[in-house]
């Protein structure tokens, strides 16, 4: 929504149309500030036009206020059930009818409450979910879609919110929204486009326009230097140099220090160990997580949080060639730990192992790290949530109730010892890849192997939910930027509990 939220007591022209959420059974005005008056035109209209509230549900006719020219109520089901999903599927929904109908500015009465959720943190959410419903990525299309977008959203406030706080909410979900488009950007863009070098440049150009952070960009030599054969080896069968970037928001008196790793496979065919063609090309997706990290940094920088955070993007090519690593190869990691090359498809922990030992300089107390690791994790959790696993089981239950509340999903997977032995090799540390069974925990299991000694740490195998194959649940297709509110949430949340 172009520039979104033009706050106006009334607009100078009518409004297009004026979308109302409706829950079944509930006054859908009641909430709102409408004088008297005004509800009570409001009310008859929905008694006339007979919307039910249920899921799906799409009704318009003409405003009976001025307004806007027209009204439409969305069904969003049962109030008693309403979850995040479907609120986000819901504002999808009027971003889809709006430009399909041709209009261009908008007003919005969202006077739902989820479940489980306080009033004020259902309006938040509500707010940031409107505000990034109209993603779309077209850069690459020669004919732009813009004389259809939604140019002007008219929010209508609601009872006792001041013009004063939702001007606050908006500021902060205004940011909150540029850094989740970065995050989806940079996603969507293919591999030909974003390659490692790219995506470099990418992270510079990010923390050059918000400030408040430190770039280091270490090429081929510099990871020689720094030992990082895994990054290396993947890197090999591509023409496409391999590189870390390196982000540091490095506040004054940090409160405390934390490490965000992000994969950054720009593309992933699987090396020798060929991926199958069907369906290959979203394999460009392969650094979603590094694009995760990205918009977490410029978050955390714009809101110049007192916490050290640092984002490590070891980032690569993964593709067959006469020069590309082999099954059977041994590899020496960043730590010095042998890995015996059994699958080249297994990549991402290769750049991963070394980015979670090279961490350990940052003194962290805390080290996150997102990768669309396994096919093994969308099979189990599917679409609707991230697979998390680590060494700090209470951290693990804290981001769990946390995403559950920003609606960002993840749900905690075993990390017993037990599965280390699955990778068991014959003739190094360990191989890079277990049996079929187990996948997403033989990967966190690796992993675990690198990550520095008494630092709490979490993976999140975002294979499922860092992008969607089509529209799905409101999430648009491709990129989704997942993680970057739940992230940037937690961190400020630290600084609430300090
Ligand atoms: N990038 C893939 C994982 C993936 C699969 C992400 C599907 C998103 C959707 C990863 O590099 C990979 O190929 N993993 C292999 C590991 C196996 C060879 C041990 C997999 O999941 O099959
Ligand atoms: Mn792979
Ligand atoms: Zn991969």
């Amino acid at each position: 929504m172009a520039d979104l939220y033009q706050f106006r007591e009334t607009p100078e022209e009518p409004l297009d149309c004026l979308y109302v959420l409706k829950c079944s059974g509930v006054d859908p005005f009641g909430g709102l500030e409408f004088q008297t008056k005004e509800k009570r035109s409001l009310r008859q209209k929905a008694k006339a036009l007979g919307p039910r509230g249920e899921k799906g549900e799409i009704i318009s006719g003409e405003c009976p206020l001025p307004i806007a020219r027209r009204i439409t109520f969305v069904g969003m089901g049962d109030e008693k059930e309403l979850s995040h999903a479907r609120l986000r599927s819901g504002l999808r929904r009027v971003v889809h009818q709006a430009t399909k109908n041709r209009e261009y500015q908008i007003g919005l009465a969202i006077s739902v409450r989820i479940h489980g959720l306080s009033e004020v943190e259902s309006r938040l959410i509500a707010l940031r979910e409107a505000a990034i419903a109209d993603y779309t990525f077209d850069h690459f299309r020669s004919k732009k879609n813009e004389f259809d977008k939604i140019d002007g959203v008219h929010l209508i406030p609601l009872s006792g919110e001041s013009e004063e706080d939702l001007g606050e909410r908006l500021e902060r979900v205004r940011m909150l929204r540029s850094s989740i488009y970065l995050a989806r950007d940079l996603a969507n863009r293919p591999g030909n486009d974003l390659t490692p070098e790219a995506l470099a440049s990418a992270a510079r150009d990010m923390a050059e326009g918000v400030g408040n952070i430190r770039v280091t960009i270490l090429g081929p030599k510099e990871l020689q230097k720094e030992k990082c054969g895994g990054i290396l080896a993947v890197s090999r069968g591509s023409a496409e140099e391999p590189r870390m970037i390196v982000l540091e928001h490095r506040p004054k008196k940090p409160k405390k220090s934390i490490v965000l790793v992000g994969k950054g496979v720009t593309f992933d065919a699987g090396g020798i160990s060929l991926k199958p063609a069907s369906g290959m090309g979203w394999m460009k997706f392969d650094m979603a997580g590094a694009a995760t990290v990205i918009g977490v940094m410029r978050t955390i920088a714009e809101l110049d949080l007192p916490i050290k955070v640092v984002g490590l993007i070891p980032t690569a090519e993964n593709l067959p060639s006469g020069t590309a690593i082999k099954p059977g190869d041994i590899i020496t990691m960043a730590s010095g730990k042998t890995v015996e090359v059994d699958n080249t498809d297994a990549e991402g922990r290769l750049l991963l192992g070394d980015a979670l030992h090279y961490a350990a300089r940052f003194n962290p107390d805390v080290i996150f790290d997102f990768a669309t690791l396994t096919g093994a994790c969308v099979v189990a959790l599917g679409h609707e949530c991230a697979g998390i696993m680590g060494n700090d089981p209470a951290l693990a239950e804290e981001l769990k109730k946390l995403g559950e509340d920003v609606g960002e999903r993840v749900w905690p997977l075993p990390l017993y010892e037990e599965y280390f032995p699955y990778l068991k090799s014959d003739w190094a540390d360990m191989k890079n890849a277990g049996s079929r069974w187990g996948g997403a925990l033989t990967a966190g299991a690796f992993l675990q192997q690198f990550v520095p000694e008494k630092v709490s740490w979490v993976h999140f195998d975002i294979a499922g939910v860092g992008y969607m194959e089509k529209e799905h649940n409101g999430f648009p297709i491709g990129g989704t930027g997942f993680g970057v509110v739940l992230i940037s949430r937690y961190i400020e949340r630290i600084l609430e509990n300090l």
